[in-house]
């Protein structure tokens, strides 16, 4: 297991380029299934969740080859259909395969990804969606196969918004016959560069970014190359650490319209904030004020920026109160935040934060990603050093986290199993 060792008492100071985005980047890589020919990426996030889909694309025929600032992928010689049990229960979102092997080869065979660290994460929207559109699903002993002969142009209602349903909602009718309507769609603008890539490649979708999706059905798809959007809860992530650290910082390569619930929460809190074309520069103030949150589907506060966000306002000034909507457990960063001396109570989907004046280094465990990427932020800020293990679940999702961090004034050293990397 790896762990960093963080000295507190940190300001952050400086620039920080944002990489690609992960959360664009895995649907994407699914669609490389549908146009059986030639995808080349740039800007993919070279990051553990990446690198899983690159495994089980490779375990389905498929072939990847990394070069220096892209990565080509051969999916001409697909000739599996199913999703490896262990990859799938290792990283859940690999469910995004299924609507691609289904729109490309009426076929899939997965095991039920199960619940992860931050809830229960049920499937059944996404198996709701396949059967509308004609797609047969047998289930036994935890394995799910799904295939059809047709899939047949369908309307398809969504009873939430959901990001993932909503991708393979699209993955699945793109070579569909006629049209697809997708209604209750969920907008994040991940979304959006799926539809992009996909219209690239020659298919015929409209709508992304809004509640209804319209995808006419195409017979073939070809080879594109594609430009990953810059990932949005990273930009969020730095904005956060500067702000909680009294710092200064400018984030290059941002969408800033894609995070404007943040920017302005963050402005709330008495944070400067200055937007140029793709570039965010914010002025944090000596103490933050206390402010409250309510996460909700795009475009409301993200649920991605609930622990980072949350964290920083454990040294605000006054009481925060704050409300998770979307999942059911994604609090458990709080236990390891209360060792370190904040003052959090949980009341069901509510945090109660009572703001105190800094918080103390201590030994602590990420939970999951975003809550231990929420516990780098105040080991940086803290007084004193903290060590924090499981940190797998970070390199999950950030891209060179640590030496990013160290660039702009933090001291963290990544310990693998013992050894100091740096
Ligand atoms: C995506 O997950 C993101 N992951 C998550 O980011 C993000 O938190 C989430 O969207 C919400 O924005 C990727 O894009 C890879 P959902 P996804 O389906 O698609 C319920 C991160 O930290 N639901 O929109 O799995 C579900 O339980 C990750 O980068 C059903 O009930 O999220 C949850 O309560 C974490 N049935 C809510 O919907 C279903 O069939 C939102 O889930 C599907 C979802």
């Amino acid at each position: 297991m790896s762990e960093y060792i963080i000295k507190g008492g940190r300001k952050i100071e400086g620039e920080v380029k944002i990489s690609g985005s992960k959360n664009a980047s895995l649907p994407i890589i699914a669609a490389s299934i549908l146009n059986q020919g030639t995808t080349t990426l740039y800007n993919v996030p070279d990051i553990h969740d990446t690198q899983m889909m690159f495994e089980i694309l490779k375990k389905l025929g498929g072939k990847v080859t990394k070069k220096k600032n892209k990565i080509i992928i051969d999916t001409s010689k697909i000739s599996e259909y199913e999703i490896p049990e262990e990859l799938m229960r290792q990283m859940r979102s690999s469910v995004i395969f299924v609507g691609a092997l289904l729109g490309k080869h009426s076929k899939a065979t997965f095991s039920y990804p199960g619940g992860c660290d931050i809830g229960a994460r049920p499937i059944d929207l996404h198996l709701k969606t396949f059967e509308k559109l004609g797609i047969n699903i047998s289930k036994n002993y935890g394995n799910i196969t799904c295939n059809c002969d047709k899939i047949i142009g369908e309307k398809i209602d969504l009873d939430f918004p959901s990001v993932g349903a909503t991708e393979n909602a699209i993955l699945v009718a793109c070579l569909a016959k006629g049209e697809t309507i997708i209604t209750n769609a969920a907008k994040e603008p991940e979304i959006i560069d799926l539809q992009n890539i996909l219209n690239k490649m020659g298919a015929n979708i409209k709508g992304a970014g809004t509640d209804t999706i319209q995808i006419n059905g195409v017979t073939k798809l070809k080879d594109v190359s594609y430009n990953i959007m810059p990932d949005r809860i990273e930009a969020g992530t730095f904005l956060c650490v500067a702000a909680m650290t009294g710092g200064n910082i400018t984030i290059k390569e941002v969408e800033a319209n894609n995070i404007t619930p943040l920017i302005h929460k963050l402005e709330e809190t008495g944070c400067k904030i200055e937007i140029q074309k793709n570039e965010i520069k914010m002025q944090a103030p000596k103490r933050l004020k206390a402010v409250d949150i309510k996460t909700m589907p795009y475009p409301g506060f993200p649920t991605d920026m609930q622990s980072i966000f949350a964290t920083t306002l454990t040294i605000a000034k006054g009481t925060s109160i704050i409300t998770e909507n979307l999942f059911e457990n994604r609090y458990k960063y709080v236990q390891e935040l209360i060792r370190m001396g904040a003052k959090i109570d949980i009341e069901g989907k509510t945090a109660i934060i009572k703001g105190i004046k800094k918080l103390y280094g201590a030994n602590v465990t990420a939970t999951d990603l975003r809550g231990g990427a929420a516990l780098v932020m105040a080991g940086i800020a803290a007084k004193g050093e903290t060590k924090i293990n499981n940190i797998e679940y970070i390199l999950r999702g950030y891209e060179k986290f640590e030496q990013k961090l160290n660039n702009i004034g933090a001291n963290i050293k990544l310990v693998k199993n013992g050894i100091n990397i740096f």
